[in-house]
């Protein structure tokens, strides 16, 4: 079994700042680490949940996916981050298996992690997230 946690759950919205407090305010949930990815055009409030963490995502810039993810569908659920000890391994193993990948070789992500992201068709409709962490992995 490559997966050894759900990293996180990513939820689009467009005001960040409403959506931390609405969960902060209904859960008594904190946020333990926020951060803008230039390169993805997002801003992420990750919010914890034991092991796992709810992902707040909100887009930085028009051309952002997340911001073409909310004009298409409206805000709420974008996509799961599986935890893996070791991105690449895990990516291979999904290619194998069928699945189409955005990202052919693992990149860098948010909070010093590797990641790779898997297209939701052929994935039967879930755009997949691998994650590992930096203190993991090789
Ligand atoms: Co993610």
């Amino acid at each position: 079994m490559l997966l050894t946690e759900i990293d996180h759950v990513a939820i689009a919205v467009r005001d960040l700042d409403a959506a931390i407090d609405y969960y902060e305010r209904a859960f008594g949930a904190t946020v333990e680490h926020r951060e803008i990815i230039e390169t993805d055009g997002v801003e992420e409030a990750l919010l914890n949940v034991a092991e796992s963490y709810i992902q707040l995502l909100t887009p930085t810039r028009e051309t952002s996916p997340v911001a073409k993810a909310i004009a298409k569908r409206g805000e709420g659920l974008h996509h799961i981050g599986y935890r893996v000890d070791d991105c690449a391994e895990a990516l291979a193993a999904m290619i194998a298996a069928g699945a189409t990948p955005i990202d052919t070789v693992p990149r860098p992500g948010s909070r010093n992690t590797t990641v790779a992201f898997i297209h939701p068709k052929g994935s039967f409709g879930t755009l997949i997230e691998l994650v590992q962490e930096s203190a993991k992995g090789h």
